[in-house]
């Protein structure tokens, strides 16, 4: 297999393979904070990121939420279906935390109402600036029936990971989710893990995610080990 590397992100790297349809996605161990601009090596990060994406993308699978995801290689390669992304960052919040607390003045914890959607323009130079759909619309990143689409899906992923992680003692607090074009279809790109939602522990209200990077408060591996453990047990043998 020729693997050319395409692009290199943050956390993870994409490679072509021999089929024009198929990349390889590489979890690596790097950390980031502050959009890049705060860098750090983790070792067993990769990996445990890898694993937690996939049973959650296994997971949405058998519920009906078609992923890029085709395999696994190793550790932390996968095989993805190469898909046309949109580039936009949809963020859904069910709870108060981060830029939303500090944009809008609002108490951190409190439970939203209704779950909250937010777009962002993919673009580091830029800094990933807000953007609504009227913006994103004509600037033409994305079409209004598409918007819809992506709207429906990401209210289906929220009301199944918010049950799922409230079945091994974990509050689904907010996520980015980001999507891609493929075969006239839009489905779930890039990955899910800790480091692109924010998890709450019931009991003790502890961040199991990369806030414990973000703020310092601790060995970010370990968490997040905790967090695939949890899951593990309860849909790792489904
Ligand atoms: O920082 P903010 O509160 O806007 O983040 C909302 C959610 O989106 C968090 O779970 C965060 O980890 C995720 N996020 C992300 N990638 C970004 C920005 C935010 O995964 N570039």
């Amino acid at each position: 297999m020729t693997n050319e590397l395409i692009y290199s992100g943050k956390a993870k790297d994409l490679m072509t393979t021999d089929n024009p349809e198929i990349l390889k996605m590489v979890y690596k161990d790097q950390a980031t904070a502050l959009n890049g601009k705060r860098k750090e090596q983790i070792v067993g990060k990769g990996r445990v990121n890898h694993q937690i994406s996939n049973l959650i993308f296994d997971y949405l699978k058998q519920k009906g939420i078609e992923t890029h995801l085709v395999q696994n290689l190793s550790e932390t390669e996968q095989l993805v279906k190469k898909v046309e992304i949109i580039p936009l960052e949809v963020v859904l919040r069910n709870v108060v935390a981060g830029s939303f607390a500090r944009k809008f003045g609002q108490r951190v914890g409190q439970t939203l109402q209704t779950p909250i959607i937010e777009y962002y323009f993919k673009n580091d130079a830029l800094d990933d600036p807000a953007i609504n759909i009227s913006q994103a619309t004509a600037l033409k990143l994305v079409s209004l029936a598409e918007i819809q689409t992506i709207e429906a899906m990401t209210n289906t992923v929220n009301q199944l990971l918010t049950e799922l992680f409230n079945q091994i003692g974990i509050d689904l607090v907010d996520f980015k989710l980001e999507f891609g074009r493929y075969r006239g279809r839009l489905i779930l790109a890039d990955e899910f893990s800790p480091d692109n939602c924010r998890l709450w522990d019931q009991k003790s209200h502890a961040s199991l995610d990369k806030d414990v990077f973000r703020q310092n408060q601790g060995d970010l591996v370990t968490v997040y080990q905790e967090v695939l453990q949890r899951l593990d047990q309860t849909i790792g043998g489904q």
